[in-house]
């Protein structure tokens, strides 16, 4: 049986597996990295850091590229329209440690669009071409490239956004699998996916919507050699080790849903001592709703947690909502 489970080569750089975690800004920092390869995930990605306020020397993107030694293999990711803006970024994400540098072409966001980054480079693949040259050049660590498959659901720009990246030396291609129109909701295009595979010399890592092992085999099954998990690992970063033992084969205990909050609490701990408690807290307030997912009550534990300050009253909360959880099993 063919268990999709493998480690991922990209350039000079093996992963021990090929389920990646997706950056995600706000969330993916590195407590929340951390707790990802406990939880299975072959290699995690760094929130997106600006080439642009990197060359400002923003304190904010400065802290964002400071990492920890057990967030490994990690890659960092950089979005920007200038190209030695970008490859000056590369080299101090390399210099920080980054095992993999990914640059942004499919962010929808607006504000990042307006500096002519993320998904508007895809009206303009020879400008991709030009960013990925200059980044590939800059450093000694594989690049990548993250993109979408399409602007608007009828183009498919997926083959056509594989060759310019491995023709401009990026190391492997990370595919969202959904238009820039939709942002981040409908259904992954496994056809447009299938048709970048086919042409990829490149590994495709195939991202959109995967939320168990079935939809991991989807994803497997139209030629990616990865898959990338996003909102799926919110709330539940044993995803990576349930995707892994099931597409195997394998017997595996699932995460409980106190286990789950019990989980979320130690996160909160993290976040404090990573940012001080005031920002550590108001980060974990992001998550919350989907940590308490299943859980009994959890619209009015998610009520008071939403109104903490402090980390006792955090502790209080969650430790009295797993007991009453507890009671119900
Ligand atoms: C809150 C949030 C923040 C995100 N930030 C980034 C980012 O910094 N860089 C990036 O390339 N994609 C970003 N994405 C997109 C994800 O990496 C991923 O492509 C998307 O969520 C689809 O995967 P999923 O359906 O598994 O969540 C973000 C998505 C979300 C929901």
């Amino acid at each position: 049986m063919n268990s999709f489970i493998k480690p991922l080569k990209i350039g000079s750089f093996t992963c021990p597996s090929n389920l990646v975690l997706a950056p995600m800004a706000g969330i993916t920092d590195t407590p929340f990295r951390i707790l990802c390869i406990k939880g299975g995930a072959g290699l995690v990605c760094a929130e997106m850091v600006s080439a642009a306020a990197l060359q400002f020397n923003s304190p904010k993107s400065i802290k964002m590229l400071k990492t920890d030694k057990a967030e490994h293999p990690l890659c960092m990711q950089v979005f920007g329209a200038n190209a030695s803006a970008v490859a000056d970024a590369c080299k101090r994400a390399e210099q920080q440690g980054a095992d993999i540098i990914d640059i942004n072409a499919g962010c929808p966001v607006k504000k990042v669009n307006k500096s002519g980054a993320g998904c508007v480079l895809m009206k303009t693949p020879e400008k991709i071409a030009e960013i990925l040259t200059a980044a590939v050049k800059s450093v000694k660590v594989p690049i990548t490239l993250k993109t979408r498959v399409s602007l608007n659901r009828t183009e498919n720009l997926a083959p056509l956004l594989t060759k310019i990246a491995q023709d401009s030396g990026a190391a492997a291609i990370t595919l969202h699998a959904r238009a820039a129109v939709d942002v981040h909701s409908g259904p992954p295009n496994l056809a447009f996916l299938e048709s970048a595979c086919k042409v990829a010399k490149i590994p495709v890592i195939a991202n959109g919507g995967i939320l168990n092992a079935q939809d991991a085999k989807a994803m497997f099954e139209t030629g990616a050699q990865a898959v990338m998990i996003g909102r799926g690992a919110i709330g539940n970063p044993f995803i990576f080790t349930e995707i892994t033992h099931t597409l195997k084969g394998e017997n595996f205990q699932t995460v409980s849903n106190t286990q789950k909050v019990e989980m979320f609490l130690n996160l909160v701990e993290e976040n404090v001592k990573f940012y001080g408690e005031r920002t550590g807290i108001s980060r974990s307030k992001k998550t919350v709703g989907y940590w308490l997912r299943g859980f009994a009550d959890a619209a009015c534990v998610r009520e008071k947690f939403v109104r903490c300050e402090s980390l006792s009253q955090v502790k209080e909360i969650l430790l009295k909502a797993i007991k009453e959880n507890n009671n119900l099993l």
